[in-house]
C-alpha cells in the first residue's frame, strides 16, 4: 500500500511522530493486559539456562543494542558482548554452546548481520533476531523472533525502529531479569509500570519540537557537534551523533562523557555545540562535573534533561530541554527522541534530502 507523509513534510517527521503510537503497539503485544507484567512470545529454549548474550547489528540497531548491554548487565545481571556485525565474525569470537545470540536489525536484511547470524548459528548459539519485517530473511533463519510493530519506516534514518528495538529489549530484559531471579517482584512491577507510561511521555517530549526547531537555528552554523552521555545515555549519544551526520552532513561525534577529557575536550570552543544527555540517573552528577569542564573551554552546552538536571545545569548551558522525569531505566528511549528531532530541525534548514540522504540506503545488502 501507498504509504503518505499525512500533515508533515517528510517520512522522518511523520515517523518521528508516530512514535508514541508504536512504541505503544510494540510493547501492548509484550505486557500482559490483566497482570501488567511483560511476557514474551515463547522460546525454544529457557530463558534461565543463558549464560552469556551476543548482541550483533548495525548502525542505528547497533546503538539498541548497546543500550541493551547496559540494560541486560545491569538489570538481568548477565554479561553480554556486543560488536557491529562487519567486525563480529572476523574476530573469530569464542562462543560457549547455549548461549543467547542476537540479532538486532528494522530490516532484517542486512548483509553483515545476517552473515554474523549464520556464524551464531554454526557455533551453538540459541539465535533469536529482533527485526521489524517478519517474513526477512533474518526472521527466517532465527529460532526465534521478537518484533519490532513500528510499521514501515520509509526515511533512510531510522528513528521509529530505533525506539521501539529499544522497547522490546527493555521488555527481554525483564524476561531474562524474572528467569534468572535477578530481579524482585516489586522492582519488576516498577520497572514494567515505567515502560507502560513511555507512550504517554514521549508524547510529552515531542510537545519541545518548536523549541527543538529553536535550537536548530544556531546548531545548523556549526562545523563539528559533540554529543555527550554516561551509561546508557552514551549510545544516545552515539545515535544523537548518527543522526546528525546523516541527515544534515555536519560533522558530529558521540563520546562517553567521563573519556571526554582524553581527546575530544582540545576540540571545543564557543563554535563547537555541546549536546548532553542528562537524565536524572545515578550518573548525573558526574555528567554535570563534565558540563562544566565543557564550559570552562567556551563549549557552548544544550541540556537534554529533567527538571532537577535543567535547574542544576542553568548556569552552564545555553540552551536546555526540560523532559519529564522518568526512571532511569526507560530514559534511552525517551532521550533518543529529542537528538531525532535536533537532526531533523538542523537537516531541513540546511535544506538537504532528510528522507534520502546522499549515499545512504535503507538496507546495505552488500558486505
Ligand atoms: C543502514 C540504514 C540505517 C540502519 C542500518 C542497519 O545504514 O541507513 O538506518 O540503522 O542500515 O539496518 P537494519 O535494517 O539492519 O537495522
Amino acid at each position: 500500500a501507498m504509504i503518505g507523509k499525512g500533515e508533515h513534510r517528510h517520512y522522518m517527521a511523520k515517523e518521528i511522530f508516530e512514535q508514541p503510537q508504536v512504541i505503544g503497539d510494540s510493547l501492548n503485544a509484550l505486557v500482559n493486559p490483566s497482570t501488567r507484567a511483560v511476557s514474551l512470545p515463547d522460546l525454544p529454549f529457557d530463558l534461565a539456562t543463558v549464560r552469556r548474550v551476543t548482541i550483533v547489528a548495525c548502525g542505528t540497531s547497533y546503538y539498541a543494542g548497546l543500550v541493551a548491554k547496559y540494560w541486560l548487565e545491569s538489570v538481568a545481571r548477565v554479561p553480554v558482548d556486543i560488536d557491529v556485525a562487519s567486525e563480529f565474525r572476523y574476530r573469530e569470537p569464542v562462543l560457549e554452546d547455549g548461549g543467547l545470540a542476537l540479532f538486532i536489525s528494522q530490516s532484517g536484511e542486512t548483509a553483515d548481520t545476517l552473515a554474523a547470524l549464520r556464524y551464531c548459528k554454526e557455533h551453538g548459539q540459541h539465535v533469536v533476531s529482533l527485526v521489524n519485517v517478519p517474513e526477512s530473511t533474518m526472521a527466517r533463519e532465527s529460532h526465534a523472533i521478537l518484533q519490532t510493530l513500528a510499521g514501515p519506516e520509509i526515511g533512510v534514518a531510522s528513528t521509529k525502529a530505533f525506539t521501539t528495538q529499544l522497547t522490546v529489549l527493555a521488555c527481554l530484559t525483564l524476561a531474562v531479569a524474572r528467569a534468572r531471579g535477578a530481579i524482585s517482584a516489586a522492582r519488576e512491577a516498577e520497572l514494567s509500570q515505567a515502560l507502560i507510561e513511555v507512550p504517554a511521555r514521549a508524547g510529552e517530549v515531542l510537545n519541545h519540537d518548536e523549541r527543538i526547531r529553536a535550537i536548530a537555528e544556531d546548531v545548523m552554523l556549526a562545523r563539528d557537534v559533540l554529543y555527550l552521555g554516561r551509561g546508557a545515555s552514551y549510545p544516545i549519544a552515539l545515535e544523537g551523533a548518527l543522526k546528525l551526520k546523516e541527515i544534515s552532513y555536519i560533522h558530529a561525534e558521540g563520546y562517553a562523557a567521563g573519556e571526554m577529557k582524553h581527546g575530544p575536550i582540545a576540540l571545543i570552543d564557543d563554535s563547537v555545540p555541546v549536546v548532553v544527555i542528562a537524565p536524572g540517573d545515578s550518573l548525573l552528577d558526574k555528567t554535570i562535573s563534565n558540563v562544566q569542564e565543557t564550559v570552562a573551554r567556551g563549549g557552548r552546552v544544550i541540556a537534554f534533561s529533567d527538571a532537577d538536571g535543567v535547574e542544576r545545569m542553568k548556569d552552564s548551558a545555553v540552551y536546555s530541554i526540560t523532559l519529564p522525569a522518568v526512571d532511569p531505566f526507560v530514559a534511552p528511549i525517551l532521550y533518543a527522541i529529542p537528538v531525532q528531532l535536533l537532526a531533523y530541525h538542523v537537516a531541513v534548514l540546511k535544506g538537504t534530502d532528510v528522507d534520502q540522504p546522499r549515499n545512504l540506503a535503507k538496507s546495505v545488502t552488500v558486505e
